[in-house]
């Protein structure tokens, strides 16, 4: 008892080289369990189709319990000899069972639709898990955002195009920016799940179904899933789920991506915008004044990580031809990391948005800087009746003014207002500040501070239905 699944064509076994290339227990053991509920599940489809007495599926459950206790103690191991789980595996459970039941349960399946099906298990758990920590990260953002609305209009700051100051907004109404891209994630995850659950490849056999009268739908439900696949093809040979799903996971790197970079940049002495929590920053082993955005640098480039991921997955993928080919183990190592790498990376970024403490008076004092409500006072003079095109121009003007003389746009007098337009009356200075100019944009979807809490009740009512 070898473990190993074929053999009967070949005179003598395989070179120790050939073994080194083709293991894969050292990356696949983690679908053990998975692979033990299969083995249960097929257990059933062969006692149901007359395969095994009720003697023998007791013993085959027993087994797999057996084997699947020792498992969860960390005392089940594969051996160098093993190929892949599915064979080390059936070794250790021969070793449980005996040669005469054990050598039964391999009937009416092959590898390739266990791994198929077992992948399938592997990542709608873990979709859960990383689901759930992307909703933790949404939860903080929706935090930070409650804290800094109100009272009054709330915590401001310079909104950003190019990174220049472009239009004052609310902190809350940014933060939540970033909370509604990863909401999506989760949705998406969510929706890829709806694809994956109803479509379990068990029965599928080695590419071209089995003809042992076994139910792929009683495998199907046994393991959770609400439907088997149609084409045994398809359910051997597609690989698309992994690829969404490290998609997905990409997607996810690439938004958090985007909050680190502001979180590194606001802790600049230059920007001053935040200060990172102790527990949640770094120091350096030279300068003893040095406290380091770590955990936004790792998320930043763990993101290059989960693309490369993707990009590698598809790579693989393209211009395979059906069915089966081995190419196909090469599956498993990206998206495994793409899930390690979000389990470990979004707790710590979820408590450093958490702690994060922004210094809301030096963002309200650059919120108006850098003529940021040159497009209040357009919009100011098109309520007076002048046409935007005019009023963008005569807006100009008042910067131009403004930026040779270094003074903020405020700081005209009405008598300077006046010279560059009769239209501009003293009446203008009620959008000239932060407040009047944030609390004008009210329409849905805006950052004054009544939709802003709006948007916050919205934004908590879909995270209580995700
Ligand atoms: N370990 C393989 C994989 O991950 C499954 C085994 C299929 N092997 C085979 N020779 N058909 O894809």
């Amino acid at each position: 008892n070898t473990g190993k699944l074929w053999g009967g064509r070949f005179v003598g076994g395989p070179s120790p080289e050939l073994e080194a290339l083709s293991r894969s227990t050292h990356f696949d053991w983690r679908l053990g369990l998975y692979d033990l509920a299969g083995s249960h599940a097929h257990a059933k489809a062969l006692a149901a189709a007359g395969l095994l007495t009720a003697e023998e599926e007791a013993e085959l459950h027993r087994g797999l319990d057996a084997l699947a206790e020792r498992f969860v103690a960390g005392t089940l191991l594969p051996d160098p000899s093993d190929e892949d789980v599915h064979g080390a595996l059936e070794r250790l459970l021969i070793e449980e069972v005996g040669p005469d039941v054990g050598g039964k349960l391999r009937a009416g399946r092959s590898r390739n639709d266990q791994i198929a099906t077992l992948f399938r298990c592997y990542l709608l758990d873990h979709s859960l898990a990383v689901g759930g920590l992307l909703l933790d990260l949404v939860d903080a953002l929706a935090g930070q955002a409650e804290t800094h609305l109100g009272p009054g209009i709330g915590a401001v700051m310079p909104g950003r195009t190019h990174l220049q100051h472009a239009q004052p907004v609310l902190l809350s109404h940014h933060l939540l920016a970033h909370a509604w891209a990863l909401l999506r994630d989760v949705d998406r995850l969510a929706d890829w799940r709806r694809r994956v659950e109803s479509d379990s490849p068990y029965g599928s056999g080695a590419l071209a179904g089995q003809s042992l009268g076994l139910d792929p739908e009683l495998v199907a439900r046994e393991l959770g899933f609400t439907g088997s696949t149609a084409n045994s093809i398809d359910g051997t040979a597609s690989r698309d789920f992994v690829a969404e799903f490290a998609y997905v996971a990409a997607q996810a790197g690439v938004d958090i991506s985007r909050i680190a970079e502001e979180v590194i940049l606001w802790a600049t002495k230059e920007f001053g915008f935040v200060r990172l929590h102790d527990s949640w920053s770094t120091g350096s082993s030279i300068m003893p004044q040095k406290k380091n955005p770590d955990i936004s640098e790792l998320a930043r480039g763990k993101a290059g990580r989960l693309v490369g991921n993707l990009t590698g997955l598809l790579t693989t993928l393209k211009a395979l031809p059906l069915a089966y080919n081995r190419d196909l183990q090469e599956d498993k190592e990206p998206v495994f990391d793409s899930i390690d790498t979000l389990e470990v990376l979004l707790p710590a970024f979820t408590g450093q948005v958490a702690t994060l403490a922004f210094d809301t008076a030096r963002m309200a004092e650059l919120a108006p800087q850098g003529f940021s409500l040159a497009t209040d006072i357009a919009e100011w003079l098109v309520r007076e009746g002048v046409p935007f095109r005019i009023a963008h121009e005569l807006a100009g003007a008042c910067v131009r003014e403004c930026e040779q003389r270094g003074i903020e746009l405020h700081e005209l007098t009405d008598e300077e207002f006046a010279a560059i337009s009769p239209h501009l009356t003293p009446a203008v200075r009620s959008v000239l500040t932060v407040e009047g100019s944030v609390s004008s944009r009210n329409g849905r979807g805006g950052t004054a501070p009544e939709r802003v809490a709006e948007q916050l009740s919205e934004l908590r009512a879909r995270v209580a239905d995700a």
